[in-house]
């Protein structure tokens, strides 16, 4: 049992982070924060938002993402402060380990691979929508049988098939970006600032030449869903319900876009890469995050005021408001700077997951021969990325994108309710580490964090909760079946708890 709540004292992190086999310091502030946009800025603005106004919010969706900007913003906060004391690769999976113990660890370390997995699946798909896009303005066309996921749902939430065999673009972006990945996170980081500039500018382009469009009467009704949008396993608490059952509002709309926000807390995976860790990872981290909070709402505000809510494209949404106004030529640029945009947010994602997995190989928890090999060349821990790049091809090529961006969602949320609870246990456990980044007013802004990212997890649709469980069940299996027997602080003796 003890085991169980075995944590990894602090001191012992610290020391391991002096160790060889470690990975190369490259990254200064601006490129953490350009890593922390380049996997923000992706298929949840560009995509996600469509459906999210048309069916969920309405124009509140501009409030939708100012909750999940706030929830994102106390979590952030926290993983900031873990980050600057513990700056290893392995983020939230580290900081459990040493608060509250190795189950917990897995538990996190597992969801996590989930989380960027599931997460690089869902950004793949919405890469190949707006790939397909900017190829049709050519006059090139996939096959309708190689252009899709072999299976969707309907109206009323049931699958069907929906004829394709496969979604080939969608794999083959993630073969590329796996390929670039192996190379080395340099070359990774460079190619990723060029992508994060071009997409930040037209972000920018759309606020300014849309603000121009737009027709305040378009904001009228403000909420015609609702502001709520809740539900408890499936239960609806007030608030209407859509077509397919699932719980609609202001609410609901916020659990559904915080997939935009998902990515500044993989930043945090990098703080061994980061040449000042301890000042540049949290500098990072909220950067990115405001900086694009600030963007989205604005981005939202001005395509909910150029198009009435219900005649927002559901496919590629911020490309059509511009087509719908008359601006062609925008809207080819839109769509062509969504998929760069979009490939940076797969390119950061793909390089996370496997980053989770090193630290838990150093622990022991998963085979080290495989899951810890780093190349010995190129530096990377190649064999991790290839065994991720093949999971994540088959999930894109054949599962429809709803399914997969709220999985990811639920199990991000997750992740940060550990986060923020693992901050308000270390600072009891150990208050006098050094903490080069505090998060300001513990304990009220971690409990509100947890509070809030639990409050979105009831928004979503409740079969999420099962997926998770299954998923968690499976990890857990894994666990007793190898990690609990191989562990390495089992076998020198941790600080049971
Ligand atoms: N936040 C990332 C996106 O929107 C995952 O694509």
């Amino acid at each position: 049992m003890s085991q169980l709540f075995a944590k990894k004292p602090l001191k012992l992190l610290l020391e391991e982070m002096q160790s060889e086999n470690r990975l190369r310091r490259v990254l200064g502030p601006v490129q953490l924060t350009a890593l922390g946009v380049g996997a923000i800025i992706g298929a949840g603005i560009f995509v996600v938002t469509g459906v999210a106004a048309h069916d969920v919010a309405g124009p509140a969706l501009m409030l939708s993402y100012c909750v999940a900007g706030v929830a994102c913003i106390f979590a952030a906060l926290c993983y900031a402060e873990f980050a600057s004391m513990v700056p290893v690769a392995g983020s939230a999976y580290t900081y459990a380990y040493a608060t509250l113990g190795e189950l917990f660890a897995w538990i996190i370390g597992w969801d996590l691979v989930l989380e960027y997995a599931v997460g690089s699946a869902t950004v793949a798909n919405g890469w190949s929508s707006y790939f397909q896009e900017v190829l049709a303005k050519f006059n090139l066309h996939f096959p309708a049988s190689l252009a899709g996921p072999p299976i969707g749902f309907d109206a009323t939430g049931h699958v069907i098939s929906t004829g394709a065999l496969i979604n080939l673009p969608a794999v083959l972006i993630v073969c590329l970006v796996t390929a670039v990945l192996v190379k080395g996170i340099q070359e990774s980081a460079g190619f990723n600032s060029a992508m994060v500039a071009l997409k930040v500018g037209v972000v920018l382009f759309v606020i300014i030449a849309g603000a121009f469009y737009v027709n305040p009467d378009n904001w009228k009704p403000f909420a015609p869903y609702g502001m709520s949008g809740l539900t408890i396993l499936g239960h609806s608490i007030g608030g209407q319900v859509g077509a397919n059952g699932q719980p609609v509002g202001m609410l609901a709309g916020a659990g559904i876009i915080f997939f935009a926000y998902i990515g500044f807390d993989s930043v945090s995976t990098h703080a061994e890469e980061a040449k000042r860790p301890n000042r540049d990872v949290p500098i990072a981290i909220v950067a990115s995050l405001l900086l694009c909070t600030v963007l989205y709402i604005a981005v939202v505000a001005v395509l909910t005021g150029m198009v009435p809510y219900n005649q927002i494209d559901v496919g590629a949404p911020v490309s059509a408001a511009f087509k719908a106004v008359g601006m062609h030529n925008a809207e080819f640029l839109i769509a062509a700077a969504g998929v760069a945009g979009i490939t940076s947010v797969l390119l950061v994602m793909m390089l996370s997951g496997p980053r989770v997995f090193l630290a838990m190989a150093r622990d022991g928890l998963v085979p080290q021969s495989f899951f810890g090999a780093v190349h010995p060349r190129f530096r990377t821990p190649w064999k991790t990325t290839i065994l991720i790049g093949v999971f994540v091809a088959a999930m894109a090529g054949f599962l429809p994108i709803n399914i997969l961006s709220n999985l990811c969602n639920i199990g991000t949320l997750l992740a940060f309710v550990i986060v923020c609870a693992a901050v308000l246990i270390m600072r009891r456990t150990n208050p006098d580490a050094e903490r080069p980044f505090r998060c300001p007013l513990v304990p009220l802004f971690p409990i509100l964090g947890i509070l809030s990212c639990l409050l979105l997890m009831f928004s979503l649709p409740h079969e999420n909760w099962w997926r998770l469980g299954a998923w968690l069940g499976l990890g857990l299996l894994i666990y007793f079946a190898y990690g609990w027997r191989h562990s390495r602080l089992a076998n020198k003796g941790g600080s049971g708890g």
